[in-house]
Formats: C-alpha cells, structure tokens, sequence
C-alpha cells in the first residue's frame, strides 16, 4: 500500500476526484492525508467526513518560506508519503522543498504547459486567441509550473467563453485526468526520461473531451 498525501489550499475538488476514485478502483494506495495551508479549506471538511486525516499548516504563521516549508515538510514526513500530490496548493515551494520531493511530487497546472505558467491562465488563454486550453499534470520541480509532464488535457475554447465558463470546462477534464496520473504513478507505470514521462501500459496520456 502506498502512501498518498494531498496539499490543498481551497475547494478541493480535484482532491475529492482522487479520493472517491482511490476508492472506487481500489488502488493500491491509500489517502493517508489532506494537508492545508489555509485553515478555512473547503476540502478538508470532505477530506474527515472520509475518514482522511486532515492537518493545517497556516503559511501565516511562519515568518519566511523556510520556516513554513520546514514544518510542512515535517508535518508530511509523519504521514510516511510514498507520493505527494498537489491539488490546488496555492503556495510557490523553496528548492529544498521541491528537492526533497523529487520524482515523488505532482501537480496539476490549468493550461497547456509549457504555456501560461502562474495565475488567470483561463483568462490569458481567452485574452491570447487560443483555440485550445487544458491543463497538465507534472512532476514538481524547483522551477514553478515546470518539470516532466505526466498528462495533458484540452478542451476547445469557444466564443463567447468567459474565464468562469472556460474553467469549468477545464476542470471537468482535470477531475478525469488527476486520479488517472496519480494512479499510475502509485502502480508503478511512470517512466521518467528527462522532460518526458512515459505510460507504461500505453494508456493515452492526452484526454479529452468525451
Ligand atoms: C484547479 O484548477 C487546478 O488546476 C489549480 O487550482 C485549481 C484547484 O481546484 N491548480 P480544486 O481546489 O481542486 O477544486
């Protein structure tokens, strides 16, 4: 059984995507916990009504990213990760963290990376005259919105989309993609060559919408 734990900072949707899916397709994983650095999370309210341990560790209270990323470090630590996952984790980490991690750590970016890394991706793909947007999950580097992509996801952008309608039309894809990138990695059937992850069992690592 391998170790899952989850960092949110809000909503927590994607997370509750990996959840109900680790369940459902009995991996052999289990969530051992969802961490916060926001103590009013939307997640983590889901998160103990399952069952899952849930920890808070307030970025607010630590005077330096050193500081906090160490306690978060600590924190994980005592969940014994085998992975950690970042699911709308909305804070930038230190290289020691990133570091620390490495080859064990996803995220998952709203766009199409190497594009629109950082914030309002929705509303750049819009304001850019993109035709497509998505998202993609990577293994967490030093470089933020950067490192071995895992999957992709796209979805048309259509006109008259706005960043709320765009989004959500993005995240229904995320929820389908995110579990299916973690469970094979908890299976073992990731390989990673420099900038590219392979599936071992030749399963698309492109979804779109069905
Ligand atoms: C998602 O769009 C994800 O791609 C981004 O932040 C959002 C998190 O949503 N990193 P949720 O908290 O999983 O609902």
């Amino acid at each position: 059984m391998k170790n899952i734990v989850i960092l949110i900072s809000g909503r927590g949707s994607n997370m509750e995507a990996m959840v109900k899916a680790c369940a459902a397709e009995q991996w052999p994983a289990r969530i051992a916990a969802v961490v916060s650095n926001r103590p009013q999370a939307a997640g983590l309210a889901f998160a103990a009504q399952h069952g899952i341990a849930t920890a808070v560790v307030d970025h607010k209270a630590y005077p330096d990213r050193d500081s906090f990323d160490a306690e978060l470090a600590r924190v994980i630590d005592g969940f014994a990760p085998d992975l950690v996952v970042l699911a709308g984790f909305m804070r930038i980490l230190t290289p020691g963290f990133t570091q620390r991690y490495g080859g064990r750590m996803l995220n998952i970016h709203p766009s199409l990376l190497p594009a629109f890394p950082g914030l309002h991706t929705h509303q750049r793909a819009i304001d850019a005259g993109c035709h497509v947007a998505g998202a993609t999950v990577h293994f967490v580097t030093a470089e933020l919105d950067h490192g071995p992509m895992v999957a992709q996801a796209v979805v048309p952008v259509l006109p008259g989309d706005d960043e709320a309608s765009l989004s959500a039309r993005v995240l229904a894809q995320e929820h389908r993609m995110y579990p299916r990138a973690v469970r094979w990695f908890v299976e073992g059937r990731l390989r990673v060559d420099g900038a590219r992850v392979q599936q071992l069992g030749g399963e698309a690592q492109v979804f779109t919408a069905p």
